[in-house]
């Protein structure tokens, strides 16, 4: 059994430790706003935080993840809060399939950074592709957020 606590609340599952942990978190948990892109850790898709920070779940195995705490899409910190609201005012989103990749690495931008600069913006961004173009809307309504 393996012990995952994600937004808050530990949920116990019975699964092979090295699935990755996007399938643990979207098939077996039931968070489905963690989207899977690519499956080879290059789109952002599927990125969620662990202790704050944005990783792929898709390259991560359940087994690396211990105690360390899961925050996906649906989870509500204060900074995720700020940025879904900036982010609707914005109307960011096109598609809307790499939204919540977008939203938890501008989260994990804002914990390290209550007041990036458009080149720290464009150097957290990299890691997440919309192949919509939104990247000037993400951009502004980051910039938004933490006026
Ligand atoms: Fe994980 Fe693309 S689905 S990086």
């Amino acid at each position: 059994m393996t012990k995952l606590k994600i937004n808050g609340e530990i949920h116990t599952i019975d699964v092979d430790p090295e699935m990755p942990l996007l399938w643990a978190i979207r098939d077996i948990i039931g968070f489905t706003g963690t989207k899977f892109g690519c499956g080879k850790g290059f789109c952002g898709a599927c990125m969620v935080l662990m202790d704050g920070n944005a990783v792929n779940s898709c390259q991560l195995p359940v087994s690396a993840v211990g105690e360390n705490e899961l925050i996906t899409v649906e989870g509500q910190t204060e900074n995720l809060q700020l940025l879904q609201k900036s982010w609707a005012e914005h109307n960011v989103p096109q598609c809307g399939f790499c939204q919540s990749g977008q939203l938890i690495t501008a989260t994990a931008l804002l914990n390290g950074n209550s007041n990036p600069s458009d080149e720290d913006i464009n150097n957290a961004m990299v890691r997440n592709i919309c192949r919509c173009g939104t990247y000037p809307r993400i951009k502004k309504a980051i910039n938004h957020s933490v006026e």
